[in-house]
């Protein structure tokens, strides 16, 4: 009886990781959701305003135009742990400057 509620249990792993796995996958941004965009830095600048992002990405202590580098560095304690808020500035090395605007909206749209 136990052997085969594990068996059971064994293929209902096997079998439901990898649905779990598809079910729940980021999907990709279709490029023509990203073509009908401007580039309208003022659109930008509103939703880096009412996103509050500096509030989480500015250094720790940065003040006036230091905090619009967003070189991160806050540290978030969670009961799941501790997160870090990421470097998000135009540096490629160090911040998101290499992103490309599909790496750059799946992350903001997707979590990814
Ligand atoms: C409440 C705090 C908070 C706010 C507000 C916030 N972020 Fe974040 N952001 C984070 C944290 C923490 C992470 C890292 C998440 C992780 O480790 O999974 C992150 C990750 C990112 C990333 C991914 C960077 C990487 O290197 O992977 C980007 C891009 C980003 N944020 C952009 C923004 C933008 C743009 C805004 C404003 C519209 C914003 N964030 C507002 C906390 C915040």
């Amino acid at each position: 009886m136990l052997g085969k509620l594990f068996r059971l249990a064994l293929v209902l792993a096997i079998v439901g990781a990898p649905l779990f796995w598809w079910l729940t996958r980021p999907g990709d941004i279709a490029a023509a959701e990203l073509a009908g965009l401007s580039g309208d830095a003022a659109r930008g600048e509103r939703v880096f305003h009412a996103g509050g992002c500096a509030g989480c990405h500015a250094a720790p202590g940065a003040e006036d135009e230091a905090r619009l580098v967003l070189a991160g560095g806050h540290r978030f304690e969670t009961p799941f742990g501790t997160f870090l808020a990421p470097n998000i500035s135009p540096d490629p090395e160090h911040g998101i400057g290499g992103w490309s605007l599909a790496d750059l909206a799946r992350a903001m749209r997707r979590g990814v």
